[in-house]
This record gives structure tokens, sequence and C-alpha cells, in this order.
């Protein structure tokens, strides 16, 4: 009988054990939050988790959060992360149209230098400042919310998203999900550059205001099964640039 009870036991925690793996809340508490561990954990953020990688944004902050982490005086750091149906959702060709210091902006445009809890949307003095800097100084973000905080906008100027959930929100990273690409004003809006100073590879650029009033009208002709086939080719480094080549 006792047997057959402990035997039962075990056999529940078994078949309990992933559950409770799911639903655990965060990453483990001690150390340095790890961007890309985070992100990964969430499970539709493979595209921008490639861009990190690409333009090596991910071992960047991951170091600026080690170097900041149990220092109480630090601000710490913000992380918007479109999910990948807000890629797929781009105008496809977007991200390819970028040379490489400009996708390093893109991604560093949805980094601020600074940790922001979600309440603390309600009192943050707009523009905010992000990670990416141009020949104009830093690129900014406006970020408005209601008094209950239970809307959050974030506008970089071409695009205006509400903050869905937080996937990480202790000190010194917060990281929020986003459903859409926050396009820079200064490489997509009235601050885009009129012409490329260097000639740009395959198709030629299009106008940069009229590619941002198109922006969500571009989800008709975007492929909607980027992130399928991705998984499907795989992960190799190698491919990496192939497979972001492909993605966007
Ligand atoms: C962060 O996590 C990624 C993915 O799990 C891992 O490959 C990487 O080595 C980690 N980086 C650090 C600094 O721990
Ligand atoms: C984090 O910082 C500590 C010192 O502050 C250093 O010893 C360690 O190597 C760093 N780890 C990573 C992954 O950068
Ligand atoms: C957020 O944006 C939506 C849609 O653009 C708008 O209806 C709403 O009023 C905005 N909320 C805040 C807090 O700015
Ligand atoms: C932020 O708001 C200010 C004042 O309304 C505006 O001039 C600026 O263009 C906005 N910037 C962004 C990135 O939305």
């Amino acid at each position: 009988m006792a047997r057959r009870i402990a035997v039962a036991a075990a056999f529940l925690t078994l078949a309990l054990a992933p559950a409770a793996l799911a639903q655990a809340p965060g990453p483990a508490p001690s150390g340095p939050p790890n961007v890309t561990a985070i992100l990964e954990k969430g499970g539709q953020y493979t595209t921008f988790i490639k861009l990190m990688k690409m333009t090596q944004q991910d071992t960047q902050l991951n170091s600026q959060l080690n170097s900041s982490y149990g220092n109480s005086g630090g601000a710490g750091y913000t992380v918007f992360a479109p999910t990948d149906n807000a890629f797929n959702n781009l105008k496809p060709g977007t991200l390819n149209s970028l040379t490489q210091q400009q996708q390093v902006s893109l991604v560093q445009g949805h980094i601020l230098p600074s940790f922001y809890s979600i309440d603390s949307f309600q009192t943050v003095s707009n523009p905010v400042r992000t990670q990416a800097s141009g020949r104009d100084g830093p690129y900014t973000l406006n970020i408005t919310a209601t008094t209950n905080n239970q809307q959050v906008n974030v506008s970089s100027g071409v695009v205006v998203v509400t903050v869905n959930n937080a996937l990480y929100s202790t000190k010194p990273l917060a990281a929020y999900s986003v459903d859409k690409v926050l396009l820079p004003e200064e490489l997509f809006g009235a601050k885009a550059p009129a012409a490329a100073p260097t000639a740009s590879e395959g198709k030629p650029k299009k106008g940069g205001s009229s590619d941002a009033a198109s922006g969500p009208a571009g989800s008709a002709d975007s492929a909607p099964t980027g992130a399928a086939s991705a998984r499907a080719v795989g992960w190799s480094v190698a491919g990496l640039a192939a497979v972001l080549g492909y993605l966007l």
C-alpha cells in the first residue's frame, strides 16, 4: 500500500514537473539578467534575437547589464522587443534596405539606457533617449501612459505601438513585448536621409516618408510563414545572414 502510494506520488511529480517549469515566472534570480535568454524564453522574438546577434547588440547589452548588475547607482536598461509578427508585418525588404550601421541603430532604437518599470512610464519625461544615435544626437521615443497605466504607448515618430506584457522587470532590466517594429524617424521618417551617401546594394531605396506612411498596409504582401521557415532552416551562425535575408 505504502509503496503504491509512493510510486503514484513519484509518477505525479514527474507528470507535474514540466508544467511547473513552464509556469516559472522569471529566470533564475541570481546573476545579471541575460536578455537573449529572456527573449528566447518568450518564444516569439526569433527575428529580433537574430538581429541583435547580427549587430552584436546581444553581447553589448548583456555586458552592459553585467556591469549594471548590483550597481544600485546604475540606471539600468529597457528593451521594447518586437514580436516575429511585427517583423512579418513590415514591408518586404525593409530591413535589407538598411546598411549594417543602420541595422545597429534600428536595434539600439529599441533599447533605452534606463530602467523603466511599467508604473514609471507615467512620469517619464519626453522625449526619451534610446541607445541609438546619429548626426543629430540620440534617436528618441515619446512614451505616453493613461493615468492608471492600463495603456502605455510608445512612438518613434513613424510608428506608435501599445506596450504589451513585461517579459522581465527587475532592475537593471525591463523588457516589454511590442507588436510593431519601432521604425526610427531618422531612418524611415521625415529625418531620413534624402539620398543614401553610399551606393545601396540591391533594389533602389524607396522614399522614406512614403514607406512610413504605408506602414501597416505592407502586411498584405509580407510572407506569413517566415518564422516557421526560419525554424526549419535552422540556426547555424553561417546561415544567419541568409536566413535573415530570406525572412525580411
Ligand atoms: C545568454 O543566453 C544565451 C542563450 O541562452 C547564451 O547563448 C549566452 O551564452 C548567454 N550569455 C551569457 C553572458 O550568459
Ligand atoms: C561580469 O562582470 C564581472 C565583474 O564585474 C566579471 O568578472 C565577469 O566576467 C563578467 N561576466 C560576463 C559574462 O561578462
Ligand atoms: C495609444 O494609442 C491608441 C491608438 O493610436 C490611442 O487610441 C490611445 O488613446 C493611445 N493611448 C495613450 C495613453 O496615449
Ligand atoms: C515627441 O514629441 C515632441 C513634442 O510633441 C515632438 O516634437 C517629437 O517629434 C516627438 N518625437 C517622437 C520620436 O515621437
